[in-house]
């Protein structure tokens, strides 16, 4: 199995070019499903989980080519097939973002429902209320959730029982072809669902009020075509704003919108870090000392849970203690068992951790849990002293565009060692 090995202690220096945004892309890529026509999609990520649905997207009929290094061209005219089989569902989640897309272009949507993962149970209950409120028939049998309607969907109130980026996309994308208007509330206002209703606004829907927690849609006959660039991806620039402050380094993330990243800011400038942004990237000078400081995961505007593990890898190594709270996901805590074994001093009650800095932690082998466990390892890594290796590096590659190459390109020590 290949690992990521990494020696520590060096400091973070230079500029890195932020990719386009993992979770803005997968949904832009399924919203392709909903009208016939070439789709050009730019900064697209160079990642497992866009192979993944390319070929989702594939089963049901379209045909997707890479063209150059990050844009895709997908024709899906002969989007006919309304089927994604288990073997391919259940090596992403996301591929549940089909369901509102077929539903509505073909009437009917049948994907295998996905299964608990690393982080949560992560249930897409929300989803499915959405639909049918739409009018789909849901019928879950044999693992899969099959979704019919006959003729159009109706447009109708969905207010959601908590807040979902994917379960929002879903019903968004459905509500576009829709007989009537659509209003859904509590809905999620991620900078990925901004983008999805813009690209969705340039196909010819009627969407307002994404980014707030009421959304609109008045439904359309038809939609068109369109050409779409996707956004950076926030989560990978705030991966590299803590490998500055957590090496004492001095690093510019390049290409990024900075509002979408503000509470991250804020709470690096309470670490000690000094924090210079600009129209389009962000400088982040790693602190002598870093200050405890606590944290609370919740839908944006606030922390970001994606951001949660990689933060507490800074917090294992401040000045004190700190108290991370995760509200999101209930199981997003398996970081911890590893990066006590580097030696940060971690109590964890409930959904709570409580962290008290340590002076060094030392390298060690590690396992990747997820892809966010993963960065917070490898920034462990980053500050121990020694050796540090990160198997199980295909949740790593899942989420992060040749993030050893980014790193070493800014003075880390660190490559991925081939399984013979
Ligand atoms: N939930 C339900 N029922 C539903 C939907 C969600 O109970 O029908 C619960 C989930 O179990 C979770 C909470 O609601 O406890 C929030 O989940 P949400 O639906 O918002 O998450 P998601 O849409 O499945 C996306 C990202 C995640 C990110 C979360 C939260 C994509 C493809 N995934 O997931 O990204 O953590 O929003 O911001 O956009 C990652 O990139 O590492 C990742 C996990």
């Amino acid at each position: 199995m290949d690992k990521v090995v990494i020696h520590g202690g060096n400091r973070l220096a230079g500029q890195i070019k932020i990719s386009g945004a993992k979770n803005a892309a997968l949904p832009i890529f399924a919203a392709t499903l909903l009208a016939p026509g070439v789709f050009e999609i730019s900064d697209v990520p160079d990642l497992k989980d866009i192979r993944t649905i390319s070929k989702l997207l594939e089963e049901f009929g379209a045909k997707v080519g890479k063209v150059g290094s990050s844009s895709y061209r997908i024709d899906s005219e002969n989007v006919n097939h309304h089927e994604a089989s288990y073997d391919l569902v259940k090596t992403m989640r996301a591929s549940c973002l089909a369901l509102g897309p077929l539903l509505a272009r073909l009437g009917r949507a049948k994907v295998s429902l996905p299964g608990g993962c690393a982080i949560g149970e992560r249930p897409i209950d929300q989803h499915l209320k959405g639909l049918q409120a739409l009018g789909a028939d849901v019928r879950l049998e044999h693992g899969y959730v099959d979704l019919r309607v006959n003729g159009r969907l109706t447009g109708s109130r969905v207010t959601l029982d908590i807040v979902t980026v994917t379960g929002v996309m879903n019903i968004m994308m459905a509500a576009t072809l829709a007989e009537g208007r659509t209003v859904i509330e509590n809905a999620a206002g991620e900078p990925e669902v901004v983008a999805l209703a813009d690209m969705l606004n340039s196909m010819g829907a009627e969407i307002n009020g994404a980014g707030s927690s009421v959304i609109t849609i008045d439904g359309v006959e038809e939609l068109r075509s369109t050409s779409v660039r996707i956004i950076p991806d926030r989560i990978e620039a705030g991966t590299f704003m803590v490998a500055s402050a957590i090496t004492g380094g001095d690093v510019k993330v390049i290409g990024v919108v900075p509002e979408h990243g503000a509470t991250l800011l804020e709470k690096l400038r309470d670490c000690g870090c000094r924090v210079t942004e600009s129209e389009n990237s962000i400088r982040v000078e790693g602190p002598d000392n870093i200050a405890p400081v606590n944290v609370t995961t919740s839908p944006f505007p606030g922390f970001p849970t994606d951001m949660q593990a990689q933060f507490m890898a800074l917090m294992t190594l401040a000045g004190g203690a700190s108290v991370i709270t995760e509200t999101i996901f209930e199981n997003r805590f398996m970081h911890i068992g590893e990066l006590r074994r580097m030696g940060a001093d971690i109590k964890v009650s409930g959904n709570t951790a409580v962290v008290r800095g340590v002076a060094g932690l030392s390298g060690a082998e590690l396992m990747a849990t997820d892809l966010r466990a993963s960065a917070s390892l490898i920034l462990a890594g980053l500050a121990a002293n020694g050796r540090t290796s990160v198997s199980r590096v295909y949740h790593l590659d899942r989420g992060y565009e040749h993030i050893e190459s980014k790193l070493a390109a800014i003075g880390a020590d660190i490559r991925r060692e081939r399984a013979t």
